[in-house]
């Protein structure tokens, strides 16, 4: 069992990789020990997903933080990547289930609620300035209303974003719906880069948010 709030604890995440690091500071920060919590990832994507799929499988089966995770994405190209990758990498696939939906439709495709959710990167802030961006911002306005009623009282809901814009507006939503946000800024475990269109570099999950119910 992990000893939560325990610097020497967050100080041995620093041999795991990034994604791991976060999500079990996350829990750390809030509190947060739920023993096998279900586990909610929203717009799971592919960019990211092997490499969060590994770390679920490290809090999945090393620490039994979750039980289950359930992957959500409107993209069925993406999961079949997902899935591809899990695969390669033979990880067993009984406590992974990928949706192909719309999350807008959350309360009809998942049943129950969860203890922990992760949205990373939600598209709240993409083509800003057109009407593109207020479609987009609509739509994951939508999603987190939906979230939120799909997380269990005093679960978490744990967003990362890597630019500044996506992470203020993130934080204003989840204000917004009334979650107790333990931490919100600059990522202590942010991870590696990636060059932006402009040559900058990029970390994927620069800014984190998390919130409490
Ligand atoms: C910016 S990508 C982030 C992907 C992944 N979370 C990552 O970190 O690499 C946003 C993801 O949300 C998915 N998405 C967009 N709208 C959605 C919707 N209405 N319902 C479910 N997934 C959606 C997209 O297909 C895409 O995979």
């Amino acid at each position: 069992m992990i000893i939560m709030n325990d610097n020497t604890f967050i100080g041995s995440l620093k041999q795991q990789s990034h994604v791991a690091q976060f999500l079990l500071f996350a829990y750390s920060i809030a509190a947060f020990t739920p023993p096998n919590a279900r586990v909610l990832g929203i717009g799971v994507g592919f960019n990211s997903i092997a490499e969060f799929c590994y770390n679920a499988e490290i809090y999945l089966q090393k620490y039994h933080l979750a039980q289950e995770f359930t992957g959500i994405d409107i993209d069925d190209r993406h999961l079949s990547i997902i899935r591809e990758g899990l695969a390669q990498n033979e990880i067993p696939v009984e406590q992974y289930r990928f949706i192909h939906a719309d999350a807008q439709r959350l309360e009809t495709i998942t049943t129950g609620q969860f203890g922990l959710t992760i949205v990373r990167h939600p598209q709240v802030e993409e083509n800003h300035s057109d009407a593109k961006h207020h479609e987009l911002y609509d739509v994951w306005m939508n999603i987190f209303e939906k979230a939120k009623q799909k997380v269990s009282n005093n679960g978490l809901l744990i967003a990362t974003h890597f630019r500044q814009q996506g992470f203020l507006y993130t934080k204003e939503i989840l204000q917004e719906q009334g979650y107790d946000l333990k931490f919100s800024g600059e990522n202590p475990f942010k991870g590696s880069y990636f060059r932006s269109e402009n040559n900058e570099p990029c970390h994927f999950d620069k800014y984190l948010i998390v919130a409490r119910k």
